[in-house]
């Protein structure tokens, strides 16, 4: 099952991320990122920047796990515009070796295999930093989406547009497609690490780590991966069923596992 910590603020969860990345890179400095975008991940990048000071990151790699379709790549909001601004450049990693899926390629309907394909040729994803929708999206795959679904053109619902309207002017500008690994891509990573925060993450959160296995919760791909860490502050926690275990699982933990 998914190792579940229960922190008290997003500050501590992206300090244990960060921990772990900075080990990683420490023990393999051309490791291969995963990179989530949105709101939740930033304490994490926030954080990696202090552990990273004096170590040479110039052969980390990454990749993103989705791009929207029909922005402008110079658009502030498009995610490769935000890997910039929030991993790429203060965390001074060569852009060279940090993609996102190619929205605008004029190839769109196998853009995706591409991707997943340079995935597969840099050895795979290290580890996977992941948030998830409130409709329980992880990636941008959407309720219904195949467990064994690869990087490919989605449509986003109504309820992620309406989330997403506040990065952009209004939810007409938020666009309806996006290029997104699959579940079945983010499934191949070595280790995956869900990140949640707020009340509004609740429902998706014990749906993704404590409800039956469907796609109609896409998060639930994390059921079948074997090793799992979903780090939730108190609130996004609330609807855990098992919490006290998690908690009492976590407390005594040896401290040589790590996450
Ligand atoms: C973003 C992504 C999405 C977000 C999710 C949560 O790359 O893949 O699954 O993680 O929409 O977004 P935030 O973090 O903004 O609440």
């Amino acid at each position: 099952m998914a190792e579940v910590v229960i922190v008290p603020d997003r500050v501590t969860a992206g300090g244990l991320v960060a921990d772990e990345i900075a080990a990683l890179l420490r023990r393999r400095p051309d490791a291969v990122l995963g990179l989530a975008t949105g709101s939740t991940p930033l304490p994490v990048y926030q954080a990696l920047r202090a552990r990273l000071e004096g170590v040479d990151t110039s052969q980390v790699r990454g990749f993103a796990l989705d791009e929207y379709i029909g922005i402008d790549p110079a658009h502030p909001e498009s995610y490769s515009s935000v890997i910039a601004r929030e991993v790429v450049e203060p965390l001074g990693l060569d852009p060279a070796l940090i993609r996102t899926p190619p929205a605008d390629d004029p190839d769109i309907a196998t853009a995706g295999e591409r991707y997943d394909d340079a995935i597969r040729a840099a050895g795979g994803v290290d580890i996977q930093i992941l948030g998830i929708g409130t409709d329980g999206h992880i990636g941008f795959n959407e309720p219904g989406s195949s467990f064994a679904s690869r990087t490919r053109v989605k449509t986003l619902t109504r309820q992620t547009r309406e989330d997403n309207a506040r990065f952009f002017d209004s939810i007409d500008e938020v666009p309806r497609h996006c290029l997104t690994q699959g579940l079945g891509t983010i499934l191949e990573a070595r280790h995956l690490v869900l990140l949640a925060f707020g009340e509004g993450k609740a429902a998706a959160i014990a749906g993704a780590v404590e409800g039956p296995v469907t796609a109609m919760v896409p998060g639930t791909a994390i059921q079948l991966h074997p090793h799992v860490t979903v780090i939730v502050d108190e609130a996004a926690a609330s609807k855990l069923r098992l919490d006290q275990y998690y908690r009492d699982t976590f407390d005594n933990k040896p401290a040589w596992q790590g996450i």
